[in-house]
């Protein structure tokens, strides 16, 4: 731990102090506390992005932020998405409220340039409301309003040849590996993609291939994870995906395992934003 002592006055050290004041009034004054809140609007069934981002675009991969949903006449407050320090809803995190459970997801890449960003899946007219994004643990707290509306009329899932949620087998399965796939209706044609849990998209084994109206997609897993089946037709604006949870139990590292170093990188950057932050702050 870095402490320093002001009571012994140096040059230097008054230049530190003053740095530390400009730096905690200018996140004070750009605080989004007195904002109106940014309004978005989305189709019944289609995804969303809420956006998210502290003052500072500091690098909030250890920090704490909160999204909830703001008590409606007719319903209660209800908790969206909560992330802390790598923690949150969707690695075993409790607390998410029902409504919420496996429809939202933030952007872990995007986390080290402040971007805690959500993303809501197939949205429901019972989405439609106040979101608030905060930031509790910064200096000062800084909290983000949101207003989305969902529009009834325009559901996709009404319009004809419009694709319906995709349908996910197991092929075959090895103590290694698990080959899925994915099948799909629809006209026109969807495009179906893979993604991990984190939302990368995945390399198909073989392209999308189409048999009586059905269109096929494979993956071939290494990795114990959520894998979602996304498919899009983007002429009539639809977007529909379903997901499994995929468990390989003799761990192997495969093409979707990240490479650690990075991992290392982040934590090291981490470390030292966390000294500077107490070099600073202390
Ligand atoms: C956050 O990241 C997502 C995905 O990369 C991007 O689309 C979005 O614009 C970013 N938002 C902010 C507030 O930086």
């Amino acid at each position: 731990m870095l402490k320093f002592d002001f009571n012994k006055k140096s040059p230097a050290m008054e230049l530190l102090l003053l740095l530390c004041l400009c730096l905690l009034t200018r996140s004070g004054v750009t605080s989004a506390q007195l904002n109106r809140p940014t309004v978005i609007s989305v189709e019944g069934g289609a995804d969303v992005m809420l956006p998210c981002s502290p003052s500072t675009k500091e690098d909030i991969e250890y920090k704490l932020f909160v999204w909830r949903k703001v008590a409606q006449k007719d319903d209660g407050l209800k908790e969206v998405f909560d992330y802390n320090a790598g923690s949150h809803y969707n690695n075993g995190l409790d607390g998410q409220s029902e409504a919420f459970k496996g429809r939202v997801s933030h952007f872990p890449e995007e986390l080290e340039h402040g971007n805690a960003s959500i993303i809501i899946r197939n949205t429901k007219i019972s989405d439609s409301g106040e979101y608030t994004c905060d930031f509790p643990q910064l200096k000062p707290p800084q909290t983000f309003y949101i207003e989305l509306v969902v529009d009834p009329l325009k559901d996709r899932s009404a319009i004809r040849g419009a694709a319906q949620e995709p349908y996910i087998t197991t092929l075959k399965a090895t103590k290694d590996w698990e080959l899925l796939q994915c099948k799909v209706n629809g006209n026109p044609e969807p495009e179906v993609k893979w993604q991990d849990s984190a939302g990368n998209q995945l390399p198909a084994e073989e392209p999308q291939v189409e048999k009586r109206g059905f269109f096929y997609i494979t993956l071939n897993v290494t990795k114990s994870d959520r894998y979602r089946c996304v498919a899009t037709q983007t002429t009539i604006h639809r977007n529909i995906s379903a997901e499994t949870d995929v468990h390989i139990y003799a761990h192997s590292s495969g093409p979707q395992t990240y490479p650690s170093d990075q991992n290392l990188r982040k934590v090291m950057i981490g470390v030292a934003v966390g000294v500077l932050a107490e070099f600073l702050f202390s």
